[in-house]
């Protein structure tokens, strides 16, 4: 398996450009961390916000080997997803999220993160109580008049009694988040574009 993932890797890389000698493999690429995982679900009452959230926060806490030396620099950020509940279905819209991180004058590294609420392929998929997070992270970098771009992308499923837990209020609002003991959940990117 850890070959095959090498190989596959391997492969990905010889399509990137030639500027490219000192790919490094997989082992480079560290997990992801989410520290923030939460949702919400109104009451549906009148008079009452119909709006249904998802708040993360995920960071890329190590740096990236861009080539020649160069790395994109680790990152985070913070993302949120509206919609309206029970009318509206927030499943593969990737929205873009608030990206911090060392995007210094020190540093020509650029990142931004999106989020995209897939639909779990479970018997009971809820977009606030059972659902899959994709994360992608776009990043560019001009380093010896280089420019180097990565893609990279990575999905983890999140749900009550897995690792997540909260409350159902009286009024009929659910508010949900990480179990203390999940956190951070890892998430393991892979490369999607790189050149
Ligand atoms: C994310 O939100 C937290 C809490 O509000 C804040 O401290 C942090 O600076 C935010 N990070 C980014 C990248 O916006
Ligand atoms: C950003 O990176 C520069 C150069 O690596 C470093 O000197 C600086 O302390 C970093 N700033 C933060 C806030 O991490
Ligand atoms: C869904 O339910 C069926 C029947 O109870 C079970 O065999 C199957 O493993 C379940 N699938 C998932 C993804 O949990
Ligand atoms: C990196 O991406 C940003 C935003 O898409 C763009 O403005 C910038 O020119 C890019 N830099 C390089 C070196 O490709």
């Amino acid at each position: 398996m850890r070959n095959l993932k090498f190989f596959a890797l391997t492969s990905l890389f010889a399509l990137g450009r030639s500027s490219e000698q000192h790919q490094q493999p997989n082992a480079d690429l560290k997990p992801w961390e989410v520290t923030r995982l939460s949702t919400f679900s109104p009451s549906g009452r009148p008079g009452n916000s119909p709006l249904a959230h998802l708040w993360a926060t995920i960071a890329n806490p190590s740096s990236i080997p861009a080539g020649s030396g160069a790395s994109f620099e680790p990152s985070t950020a913070n993302c949120t997803v509206d919609w309206t509940w029970s009318v509206e279905e927030p499943y593969g819209r990737a929205v873009e999220c608030t990206t911090g991180g060392n995007q210094s004058v020190f540093s020509d590294s650029i990142s931004k993160w999106t989020i995209e609420i897939i639909k779990a392929n479970s018997n009971y998929s809820s977009p606030t109580e059972d659902f899959d997070v994709k994360f992608t992270l776009t990043t560019n970098l001009t380093a010896n008049g280089e420019d180097y771009y990565k893609v990279l992308a990575g999905t983890q499923h999140f749900a009550i009694g897995e690792n997540m837990r909260g409350t159902c209020g009286g009024s009929g609002v659910c508010s949900w988040g990480l179990m203390e003991e999940s956190n951070p959940v890892l998430v393991e990117p892979t490369i999607v574009a790189s050149s």
